[in-house]
């Protein structure tokens, strides 16, 4: 499977070249990285995208040359992106400078993926991984790799006009090389944050994880309904969702998952708030994608009924 797409009229790859010697690989194409596709190819620099499936890679491209038909940077400077197949791996990362994991969030299988690229990557590579749950210390557990000093976290947002990317080292990753990796960031039109210490979560998520937890602690004790929660939410912050839309939105399920992974790697996170999204759950509550959840979603198309 062979395929580009390259974003200079002319053909040729002299656009705004602020970027390491070398290409930028990202494995997965799915949500994430067709995104991630878009970012690391806007200033002039090439983008391999690599993905099991052909059809994930061919709506990984137009995707991206629909953020480039929206966005208002200069058409000349866009970098190709080309596509492949796993199978590529090896020599697509002879000439990288930074690989990027965004494949689906189960440890076992970024931990292959990470031991595999670790394994094909010439030592300057720089290994990213773009894990929600998972920071970069927790998934090295038990990895035997050649070079562990390069591999770091960077975990960016949804939706794609969120900027903000968190870059999170181990206790043995190169400072030289988390430095190199926010200043690119910053350079692709990012707003890089440095997680400073082996964190389990990263800033915005631990913060969103009091709110969640919180909220669902005041629900359980009867103290306020979602929608008064909501409603304050946004009132006071000026938000323009509350934290209720904002957990149907993401699944309730994964809330629950997240919410188990804290309370399983941390002490004094309280039973109350994962009880009641597992009665929310039993009852077959999760959210937007089962038509219910704090609200009511039936053939609304995500919008809320009631
Ligand atoms: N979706 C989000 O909003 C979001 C936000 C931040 C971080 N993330 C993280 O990004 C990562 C990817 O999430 P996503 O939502 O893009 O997932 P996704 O399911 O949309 O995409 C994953 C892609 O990986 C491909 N894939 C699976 N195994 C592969 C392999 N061995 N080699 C190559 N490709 C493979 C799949 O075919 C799929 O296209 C996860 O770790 C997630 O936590 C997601």
């Amino acid at each position: 499977m062979n395929g580009n797409m390259n974003g200079n009229m002319n053909g040729n790859m002299n656009g705004d070249r602020h970027h390491p010697e070398g290409s930028v690989v990202i494995i997965g194409a799915g949500t994430q990285g067709r995104r991630l596709a878009y970012m690391w190819s806007r200033r002039g620099g090439p983008v391999s995208l690599i993905d099991l499936q052909e059809q994930q890679l061919k709506d990984g491209l137009k995707y991206v040359q629909k953020l480039r038909t929206e966005a208002n940077d200069l058409p000349g400077s866009w970098g190709e992106v080309r596509i492949s197949h796993p199978s590529s791996l090896g020599s697509v990362l002879k000439d990288a400078w930074l690989v990027i994991e965004c494949v689906p969030e189960r440890l076992p299988l970024k931990q292959e993926v990470i031991t595999q690229i670790d394994y094909l990557a010439p030592e300057k590579v720089v290994i990213a991984s773009n894990s929600s749950s998972y920071g970069i210390g927790e998934i090295l557990v038990g990895l035997n790799l050649k070079h562990k000093n390069r591999v770091l976290s960077a975990h960016c947002y949804w939706p794609p006009e969120t900027t903000a990317i968190e870059i999170m080292g181990h206790d043995e990753t190169d400072e030289s090389l988390i430095s190199l990796v926010l200043d690119q960031c910053r350079v692709h039109g990012f707003s890089p944050f440095h997680v400073r210490q082996n964190s389990i979560g990263y800033i915005y998520n631990r913060i969103w994880a009091a709110i969640k937890r919180e909220t669902l602690l005041a629900l359980s004790e009867g103290v306020c309904t979602p929608q008064e929660v909501d409603a304050i939410f946004k009132d006071v912050l000026k938000s323009p969702k509350g934290p209720c839309e904002m957990m149907d939105v993401v699944g309730l399920d994964v809330v629950l998952d997240i919410e188990n992974h804290y309370a399983n790697t941390r002490s004094g996170v309280p039973i109350e708030p994962r009880d009641y999204l597992r009665k929310m759950i039993k009852k077959g509550g999760l959210g937007v994608k089962s038509g219910h959840g704090f609200y009511d979603y039936k053939d609304t198309d995500g919008e809320i009924r009631s």
